[in-house]
């Protein structure tokens, strides 16, 4: 079976956006690939974060990943800061990257624009993320498009280390999904859904109720146009919603548009609503039944002690290939 991690901070809500380009992508491919689902709460405090709340975001993120339908005994769940090799490999994958590439980094560029200081932890979060990766020789890393660059990045420091050091590391391939690779803001649909976007109305939380997504999708952008049809360029609002529609509702774009041909766009809002409550009911059911459980405490642990494991082997393999510590007699 070949080997699948992907991972996602839990700082803040998690998105629709979220759900679409990542989440969904690993409940499909839990039963063809090995995976490990992880909680990068190391990458969450390259920014500023309470600590009660980050607490919180942890728990909470994983229970959505299992009330999305992750299921605990086929898949490694697990939280990043408890296994440490992760920060043991970063530190060294950091010692092979250069400062030049990773100021290059689009995400790094975004974060810290206008701001009067940031963190180192910003600046290296790329070797971190690489380092989740290559750790337990992963062939796929499903994400959606906006991690693109870091995986690319994580490619380079694998080859680089192998070249330099010790050919240990598989070279992981990206998994991008054809649609919902970039699910856009409902307020500008020029900009990625994001659950940092400062106006809460531009995304959707998989926690949102029923009343706060009609609201949502209703005060969404689009265009005069009135028409119901996919065209990213000149319609971008529309053809985020259709998008969504589609995916959400499992059924093609163009079946939706003939559904709205000849009827407006509150009544296409109406449906989308309709689709994404009910999807995300169903998901909040089971959330908050495991959120109140021993269940997810021992599915964590579990979790980490498998990822450790695996992890801290290969941590070895880097330290010998470094010349680290003492060769054991
Ligand atoms: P994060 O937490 O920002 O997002 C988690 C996942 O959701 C995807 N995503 C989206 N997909 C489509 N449309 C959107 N609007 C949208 N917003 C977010 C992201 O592409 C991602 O797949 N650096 C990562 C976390 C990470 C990671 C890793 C991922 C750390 N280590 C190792 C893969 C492998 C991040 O910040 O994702």
């Amino acid at each position: 079976m070949k080997t699948i991690f992907s991972g996602i901070q839990p700082s803040g809500t998690i998105t629709l956006g979220n759900y679409i380009g990542a989440l969904m992508q690993f409940v499909e491919l839990q039963d063809e690939y090995d995976c490990y689902f992880c909680i990068v709460d190391q990458h969450a405090i390259t920014v500023p974060q309470d600590r009660l709340v980050l607490r919180k975001n942890i728990r909470s993120l994983a229970a959505l990943y299992i009330a999305v339908g992750i299921d605990p005994e086929k898949v490694t769940l697990f939280v990043q800061s408890e296994v440490p090799a992760h920060a043991q490999a970063a530190w060294m994958l950091q010692c092979v990257a250069y400062i030049g590439e990773l100021e290059r980094m689009t995400q790094f560029k975004d974060k810290s624009q206008g701001k009067d200081s940031v963190t180192a932890g910003l600046l290296t979060y790329p070797p971190l993320m690489a380092a989740d990766i290559l750790l337990y020789n992963t062939d796929l890393v499903p994400v959606g498009e906006d991690q693109k660059q870091h995986l690319e990045l994580t490619r380079d420091l694998a080859e680089r280390f192998n070249k330099k050091y010790n050919d240990i590391f598989t070279i992981p391939e990206v998994r991008i999904p054809k649609v919902g690779a970039r699910i856009m803001s409902l307020q500008d649909p020029t900009k990625k859904m994001s659950k940092s976007d400062p106006n809460t109305k531009g995304f959707i939380s998989l926690l949102d109720d029923p009343k706060t997504i009609e609201k949502k999708i209703k005060s969404s952008v689009t265009d005069s146009d009135g028409v119901v049809r996919f065209d990213k360029e000149n319609k971008a609002g529309i053809s985020n919603l259709l998008s969504i529609y589609s995916i959400i509702d499992n059924r093609p774009i163009d079946d939706i548009v003939s559904e709205y041909e000849g009827k407006g766009y509150g009544e296409f809002k109406s449906g989308l609503a309709e689709v994404l409550v009910k999807k995300l009911s169903a998901i909040q059911e089971r959330y908050y039944q495991l959120i109140e459980s021993d269940e997810l405490d021992r599915i964590l642990d579990m979790g980490a002690e498998k990822a450790n494991k695996v992890a801290s082997k290969m941590v070895k393999k880097m330290e010998n290939g470094m010349g680290l510590g003492r060769k054991r007699r």
